[in-house]
């Protein structure tokens, strides 16, 4: 059995991931990359419209603090929030500095584009392809430093002994061969998990891998409950249309034709926050006045923008409804629902990126979070679109330095680790690879997916929740019973296929559970049967960890500093 060892070891290629690498190499660590894709096919590639930060005349960081604290319905932790909006110009800067081609005012500065829930137009962006040319960028850094990559591998469990994370088991996917990787620090930066629902912006890929890593170790995850539904998302597909377009001035409509965000935002209408605009879009739809036969969408209109800026300022939505709808969006509305896109939750880390277990912010040693998969929590319930690129970008490089500072402090010899998590990862391997028969990983992975959108969805309320958590039961005996078709040993994505299944249905319980028991309505998580947000209550985090029977749920704080929780209107 082969055995590597790093300083630092990265789980995960996208933003947060590269980021953190470039910065341990700066440090002088032996870093090590694991992704299960090649790094530039990470799922940061497709984040579209732009990174948020405060370098416009007349902005300031604490404009853009305010704007987040108050997106985030007051969940988020201010401590957080404030190094996040600080750090933003310094990293777009840092960006610019290393090649990305900003999309750029007449006077030449970077341009930006108002964004929902923004008091200030404060995203910077390159046309509709943001995620892509900062990816890119990042990824010839990343070459420079020149750490140890290994694509197509598989992280299948962490190594964690006494409070102490020494590593992962690792499965490589193009040999069909298991490896044992320890490291002084790891870090999970694996990204969402937007396909544990059936209409969703993320890619495959999107499988939430870390956070199960996290939960099946026995670590919490923080805030699960709290899931964005992206307001445009292709009718039919889910893919992303960005908010790039309502930024640039496109309308939202219904059946008949008017601009209904009247009714829910007027102050704000389109570029109201994420939830208020999914909730709009979803109420329109179930009080009939959605679009088509079936009532099941509404229209998205940027023919008023005109064909040139259509074409220089979001050229990438123009060609995928083309391609995938044969629409032509100059002439033509665009059918839009809204997609599941975006964990607010997720690993719950301190403003140090280091992998916490409560309320007094106990430490996992040498284990570290950053990106989607982490909670730091800078978007509470609520993220305000384009503050998840910066989040990788700001606590990606902290996790870097505090991951290098970790290891240099370590003896130079690494701990011997116990010979019981191989002996696990090869018995689930041989599990999945012995049976000859079960329900193939596809159909279960369908049947999650559509038990989310439907009990777990936009509006939630405690019938639907519970019958979620029941067929969760049903759907979870299906996923220890996966039967797979290719039993070949090389390059087996029939295998992959069943691990990434496993991991969704390990913690998509965290996320019903957590709403179940949320009985109150605060950003994204809005319940029909408590309608109102009761901060006496509720305004804590929620934790949910692994229990012998169900997950168990405890709660801590939420970190208030500057701003008391008010009504929030848009
Ligand atoms: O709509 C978008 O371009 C998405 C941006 C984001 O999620 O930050």
């Amino acid at each position: 059995m082969q055995s590597i060892s790093h300083d630092v070891l990265v789980i995960g290629a996208g933003l947060a991931g590269q980021r953190a690498a470039i910065e341990a190499k700066a440090w002088g660590c032996d870093v090590g990359i694991v992704s299960k894709v090649h790094p530039v096919r990470s799922h940061s590639v497709a984040a579209a419209g732009g990174i948020n930060a405060a370098i416009g005349k007349g902005d300031d960081w604490k404009a853009h603090f305010k704007d987040t604290v108050y997106g985030s319905d007051f969940l988020g932790d201010q401590d957080a929030i404030e190094i996040l909006c600080k750090d933003a110009p310094a990293r777009v800067r840092e960006m610019e500095s290393w090649g990305v081609v900003f999309s750029r005012t007449e006077k030449g500065d970077i341009a930006q584009r108002p964004f929902g829930g923004q008091t200030t137009p404060r995203t910077c962006y390159a046309a509709d392809r943001t995620g892509h040319m900062l990816l890119h960028t990042l990824y010839d850094q990343l070459m420079k430093s020149n750490p140890a990559i290994y694509p197509e591998h598989y992280a299948l469990s962490l190594i964690l002994e006494q409070n102490t994370c020494k590593g992962v088991i690792m499965y490589d996917i193009e040999h069909g061969k298991l490896i044992e990787a320890r490291a002084k620090s790891v870090l999970l930066a694996t990204g969402g998990y937007g396909q544990a629902f059936s209409t969703t912006t993320n890619a495959k890929i999107n499988t939430g891998d870390g956070l199960s890593l996290a939960f099946n170790a026995g670590l919490p995850l923080q805030d699960m409950e709290m899931v964005q539904f992206h307001p445009s998302g292709m009718y039919g597909k889910g893919y992303l249309v960005s908010e790039a377009s309502r930024g640039e001035g496109a309308y939202l409509l219904n059946a008949k034709l008017q601009r209904f965000m009247k009714n829910y935002a007027p102050a704000k209408m389109e570029l109201a926050s994420r939830d208020v605009v999914a909730r709009a879009i979803t109420t329109e739809m179930l009080e009939g006045r959605g679009a088509g036969t079936k009532k099941d969408h509404v229209w998205l209109d940027v023919r008023h923008l005109g064909k040139k800026k259509i074409m220089e300022r979001i050229p990438e939505i123009f060609q995928t409804v083309q391609h995938q709808l044969g629409i032509d969006c100059t002439k033509e509305l665009i059918p839009i629902v809204p997609t599941a896109h975006y964990s607010m939750g997720g690993i719950p880390t301190d403003t140090n990126a280091r992998v916490v277990i409560d309320a007094h912010r106990t430490p996992i040693h040498g284990l570290f979070a950053a990106g989607e998969v982490a909670c730091v929590s800078v978007h509470g319930a609520n993220r305000l679109g384009g503050n998840s690129l910066l989040e990788t970008l700001v606590f990606g490089r902290i996790a870097g330095q505090e991951m290098a500072k970790h290891a240099k402090a370590l003896p130079r010899t690494f701990p011997s680790i116990d010979s019981i998590h191989l002996e696990q990862a090869q018995k689930r391997l041989m599990h999945l690879q012995n049976r000859t028969t079960g329900t193939r990983p596809a159909l279960v992975r369908e049947q999650l997916q559509s038990m989310m959108m439907r009990d777990c969805g936009i509006f939630r309320n405690a019938q639907g929740l519970e019958n979620g958590l029941r067929a969760w039961k049903r759907i979870q005996a299906k996923a220890s019973q996966l039967m797979l078709e290719d039993k070949s040993a090389y390059f087996n994505t029939d295998l992959v296929e069943a691990l990434e299944t496993q991991n969704l249905i390990a913690f998509s319980q965290t996320i019903l559970a957590s709403a179940a028991a949320r009985k109150e309505s605060r950003g994204s998580h809005m319940r029909t049967d408590y309608i109102k947000r009761d901060d006496k209550q509720w305004l804590k985090h929620t934790l949910a960890r692994k229990g012998p029977a169900q997950v168990l749920l405890d709660y801590k704080p939420v970190v208030i500093k500057n701003y008391k929780p008010e009504a929030r209107h848009y």
